[in-house]
């Protein structure tokens, strides 16, 4: 392996991790995946390896555990490190937050630390939208001011965007790049990867998808009093192969050595904002189904409207989102029937 080329992959048995496997192998690169498994399952790493039809080198590693994240620095060689691996339920995290700074944070210092004591030169964090929490202008752009976090999920992406420009403005020869993802959905067009969620699901597209199935009776809209035109919230849904390409896209950039400064943000969207009640019609119309749903109360914590300014990752990163939201919402219904055995 061409340590120029390859990839350590935290949390690389996940939703957004799996995806970007397939798409950093396709673009030529090696990867090593690790994941403890907490919230992802192992037969997402055997979808991979079918999709691009290697092996893939796979261990079952916390990176909360120094001495085992530390023995797989000493046995592969790579250049780069992508960071995946974090709990990211905004729910639990407001019940547990001592469980989210623990593991979301131990887990990232050690990284960065062992890539600093082993002379690891580029890393990339997987940070979110919930930075930018209700804004005041939209679209946001990197620059729109950071809100203070409405949770200790949100609080930890915060921390650690702030950990990783102090110790790339620190210690010399690390780069780090943010990537803010919007709101990712879909899956791989093969649906032989996709989202797997644990129990009663917390976001939109995995609720749809399993009321399609007909495992949950009925779907919910949380509030249709907001200030939008149809009165439901407003999002950047970006499906998870573009997302995983932008990866990709910032890899490159840093083993390009092509950035302009040691650390750099991306937000990573369409760009465009689609409704909550745009996104079930669209659901409903490209797979040709009826799906039950009411109009219950606001959920705590949802801002109304948020959607990327994507200039900067189009320009800079030379990145685009390109597939189509009636797409993406095909490959999310596929993914759900072959999990489900569905016809
Ligand atoms: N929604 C419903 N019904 C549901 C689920 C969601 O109406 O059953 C609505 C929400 O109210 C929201 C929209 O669908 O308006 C999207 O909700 P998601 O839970 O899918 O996504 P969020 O925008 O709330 O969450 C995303 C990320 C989080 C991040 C958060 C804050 O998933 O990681 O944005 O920016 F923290």
């Amino acid at each position: 392996m061409n340590s120029n080329k390859t990839v350590l992959i935290s949390g690389g048995a996940g939703y957004i991790g799996s995806h970007t496997a397939v798409e950093l192998i396709n673009a030529g690169y090696d990867v090593v995946i690790i994941d403890n498994l907490s919230n992802s399952d192992r037969n997402a790493v055997d979808g991979v390896r079918d999709i691009v039809g290697r092996d893939i080198p796979f261990e079952v590693v916390d990176t909360c555990d120094r001495a085992a994240l530390r023995a797989v620095f000493d046995r592969y060689a790579f250049d780069s490190v992508i960071h995946f691996a974090a709990f990211k339920a905004v729910g639990e995290s407001v019940a547990e937050p001592l469980k989210y700074y623990q593991n979301n944070l131990v887990s990232f210092m050690n990284i960065v630390e062992l890539m600093k004591e082993t002379g690891r030169p580029n890393v990339l964090f997987s940070s979110s939208a919930t930075v930018y929490g209700e804004a005041e202008v939209l679209p946001v752009t990197e620059q729109t001011p950071r809100q203070p976090a409405t949770s200790p999920y949100g609080n930890t992406k915060q921390i650690a965007e702030d950990i990783l420009r102090d110790c790339c403005g620190a210690y010399s020869g690390l780069n780090g790049i943010a990537l803010r993802y919007f709101n990712p959905i879909g899956a791989h067009p093969s649906a032989l990867i996709g989202e797997l969620p644990r129990g009663v699901p917390n976001n939109l597209v995995p609720f749809i998808t399993q009321t399609a199935a007909g495992i949950r009776p009925m779907l919910s809209i949380f509030g249709n009093d907001y200030d939008t035109p149809d009165g439901t919230c407003l999002r950047d849904y970006i499906d998870v192969v573009d997302l995983a390409k932008a990866h990709v896209a910032a890899v490159n950039r840093m083993v390009g050595a092509r950035m302009e400064s040691s650390y750099e943000i991306f937000n990573i969207g369409t760009g465009r904002p689609v409704s909550v009640l745009e996104l079930i019609t669209t659901f409903e119309k490209v797979n040709d189904l009826k799906l039950p749903y009411q109009y219950t109360a606001r959920r705590a914590g949802d801002v109304p409207a948020v959607w990327a300014d994507t200039t900067r990752a189009n320009e800079v990163l030379g990145w685009k989102a390109e597939r189509s939201l009636d797409d993406t919402l095909r490959a999310a219904w596929a993914w759900e029937k072959h999990i489900r055995n569905i016809k």
